[in-house]
């Protein structure tokens, strides 16, 4: 209990991060396109502190928009960081700039009371969304599955922040492999720093004041992007030696996605990174080595009686089953392993990894 109070603690702390306007203007610079004409909601996001809102009012005649909406949750002090004190909510429309001083003035954004706290999932928060064409925001980690989900139920389009773990889970990997959703631009080596109250964890040389350093985040996103049809250039020849096979999937293990072997036509494991470089013309996606059964490349065993060894100590082995495992013949040095009752011999899991096949 006390870790679980532990974890909602950490989960909502990162609830609170803000996202800086160069990081918004980075990714979005890919997608302008795509606004023309378009109402674009962002529903996670006090109008008063978020910069997605600032993006948006400050580019609307560039991009074209025909409408900004931003709901505002639960607080309505005007503080950076949402203190959630007010079980009231606002949401703001802007249509453009009327005085041609070619700002949004006070005046020209419409102001309006939520009757309920604006959380995203609320009726009146729904129907915003519905009037939608594009959502763009950072929201709340710890509710990420359910809001990717609302939005595919309502089917938006949409850019939107997350952490790069959110791949693989069990609710979101389907929609990647459905064509639903995929992977924008992203962030420099794939951290950036968020506005933040928090302490910060960074490196003396990373550490930025008020802000925190965030590192696998990731955008979310269903729009048309250039980077999403470019292929990987693959150099790398098949040999198994350096690809070795799984014991428990028919694929075998390429441990780099630029590694990836450009004459093998069966099925490969390779890892999370891959999907920023996945291109569906060039890769079909086929499941997840995290042992379950509802993917079209399914695991060929399970271990019965699995036994785990690290440093000398033996422990229930279970985690085997939910891994890609590689077999030895000896024990192999100075790793953990793990043994099974129909293992024929020593198993070493590999990390999580995305089963592909070259199309
Ligand atoms: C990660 S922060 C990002 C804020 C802003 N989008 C930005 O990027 O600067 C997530 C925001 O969602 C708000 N939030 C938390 N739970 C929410 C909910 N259920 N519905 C709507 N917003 C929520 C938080 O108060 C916070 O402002």
């Amino acid at each position: 209990m006390a870790n679980n109070n532990l974890n909602a603690a950490k989960e909502a702390k990162k609830d609170e991060f803000y996202t800086q306007l160069k990081d918004i203007n980075n990714e979005l610079r890919h997608y302008r396109e795509h606004f023309r004409g378009k109402t674009v909601l962002c529903n996670c996001d006090d109008p008063r502190v978020s910069n997605f809102f600032t993006y948006f009012a400050y580019n609307f005649e560039f991009l074209g928009l025909k409408r900004l909406i931003t709901t505002c949750y639960k607080n309505q002090d005007a503080d950076l960081f949402s203190q959630h004190q007010s079980e009231k909510a606002v949401y703001l429309i802007y249509e453009g700039d009327k005085n041609g001083n070619n700002i949004p003035d006070p005046e020209e954004i419409g102001i309006h009371p939520l009757k309920g706290d604006g959380d995203f999932r609320s009726r009146e928060c729904i129907e915003l969304l519905k009037q939608a064409d594009i959502v763009v925001t950072n929201p709340p980690f710890s509710l990420f599955r359910e809001y990717v989900a609302q939005l595919i139920e309502y089917d938006k389009k949409f850019i939107i922040i997350g952490n790069q773990n959110q791949i693989t889970k069990k609710e979101l990997f389907p929609y990647f492999m459905e064509n639903k959703v995929w992977l924008g631009y992203g962030f420099k080596g794939g951290a950036t720093h968020f506005i933040s109250k928090y302490e910060d964890i960074a490196t003396a040389g990373e550490h930025k004041q008020g802000m925190i350093r965030v590192s696998g985040v990731v955008w979310f996103t269903n729009l048309e992007i250039k980077k999403r049809h470019e292929n990987i250039i693959l150099y790398r020849n098949y040999n198994p030696e350096d690809y070795p096979r799984y014991d428990n999937y028919d694929a075998i293990e390429v441990n780099k996605t630029e590694e990836i072997p450009c004459d093998y036509d069966g099925i490969m494991g390779v890892p999370l990174t891959f999907m920023d470089k996945y291109n569906p013309e060039q890769f079909e996606l086929l499941g997840l080595t995290s042992g379950r059964d509802e993917f079209i490349a399914r695991p060929t065993k399970r271990y019965e009686n699995p036994k785990q060894y690290t440093n000398g100590k033996v422990s229930n082995g279970g985690k085997v089953n939910t891994h890609a495992n590689i077999l030895y013949s000896r024990p192999p040095i100075g790793k953990t392993y793990y043994t099974a009752d129909n293992a024929n011999g020593y198993l070493v899991s590999v990390y999580d990894r995305i089963l592909i096949r070259k199309k």
